[in-house]
């Protein structure tokens, strides 16, 4: 039977996901990407699952796009299998994606992290967008994801030079939720997805909405969205329950309606 190239681990309310091509340090295959991409769709549409986790192995979350499935081909020949327009399949997950980062996180697996909605990294995990060394640039968001995260001066420096960034200087930038001890990277996530599955889904899905129309558009479109999304909340059973729950000193119990 043909190795599965992505493991699931569900445990409602959330579920845990693993590269799972440790002899090439999961290098990103264009048959490792669909597995990964239908995983997440299909978590994202199961109504049991709140929170999702995205880990790798100890060695290595990902190190980077395939460079040997790359290696030959054209640039008509990349356009037309068009791998940017499928991570898109990634960012449309409306659960938040929770990072668990240990080892190295390179090139197109530094942009699935930063993808993610929240990164938690081991101490010893490594960064860095390394295409320039191979004479290209990142392809899969990661220009875009370091100049809104870092302002373009640092930003142009990861991308320019290739330099590889510690947990600890990740953190330091501001782009990492947290670092912890190497053995704690997983615990420590799902922990965090079990916390965020505690909430009211909707809010919880709003939420994330609205932080990412920040990340992504203008400013006006952020405020706009966020606005509509918190008076929409107001229609939800959840934010009753919660309100009242808070009044009368018990905990709320979610509907997620
Ligand atoms: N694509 C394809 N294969 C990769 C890979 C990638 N991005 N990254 C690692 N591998 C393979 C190696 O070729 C090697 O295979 P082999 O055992 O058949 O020789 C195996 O994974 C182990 O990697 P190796 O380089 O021997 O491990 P290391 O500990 O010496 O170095 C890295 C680890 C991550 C520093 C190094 O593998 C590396 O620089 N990888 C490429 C990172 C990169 O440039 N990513 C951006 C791509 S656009």
């Amino acid at each position: 039977m043909e190795e599965q190239l992505v493991l699931v681990r569900r445990e409602p309310p959330i579920a845990v996901l693993t590269l799972n091509r440790l002899e090439v340090l999961n290098a990103l295959s264009t048959g490792l990407k669909r597995a990964l991409e239908d995983a997440v769709e299909e978590l994202d549409a199961d109504p049991e699952v709140k929170a999702i986790v995205l880990s790798g192995s100890e060695r290595a979350f990902a190190a980077g796009a395939d460079i040997s499935e790359m290696a030959e081909l054209s640039a008509i020949e990349m356009m037309q299998m068009d791998r940017a327009r499928s991570w898109q399949r990634l960012r449309a997950a409306r659960k938040p994606l929770i990072a668990a980062v240990r080892g190295y996180a390179l090139g197109g697996g530094c942009e699935l992290a930063l993808l993610c909605d929240m990164i938690i990294a081991g101490e010893s995990a490594k960064f860095g967008q390394p295409e320039v060394k191979i004479g290209i640039i990142p392809g899969v968001g990661g220009t875009q994801y370091l100049t809104r995260g870092l302002g373009k001066w640092r930003a142009m420096e990861l991308v320019l030079t290739g330099r590889r960034v510690s947990a600890a200087e990740m953190d330091a930038m501001g782009l990492l939720t947290r670092v912890v001890p190497d053995g704690e990277v997983l615990s420590q996530a799902e922990a965090l997805a079990r916390e965020v599955a505690e909430m009211p889904p909707l809010a919880v899905r709003l939420g994330k909405e609205a932080v990412q129309r920040a990340f992504l558009g203008t400013l006006d479109e952020g405020l706009e969205l966020e606005r509509r999304n918190f008076y929409l909340l107001f229609a939800s059973a959840d934010r009753s329950e919660g309100m009242r729950a808070f009044l009368e000193k018990r905990p709320p119990h979610w509907t997620g309606t």
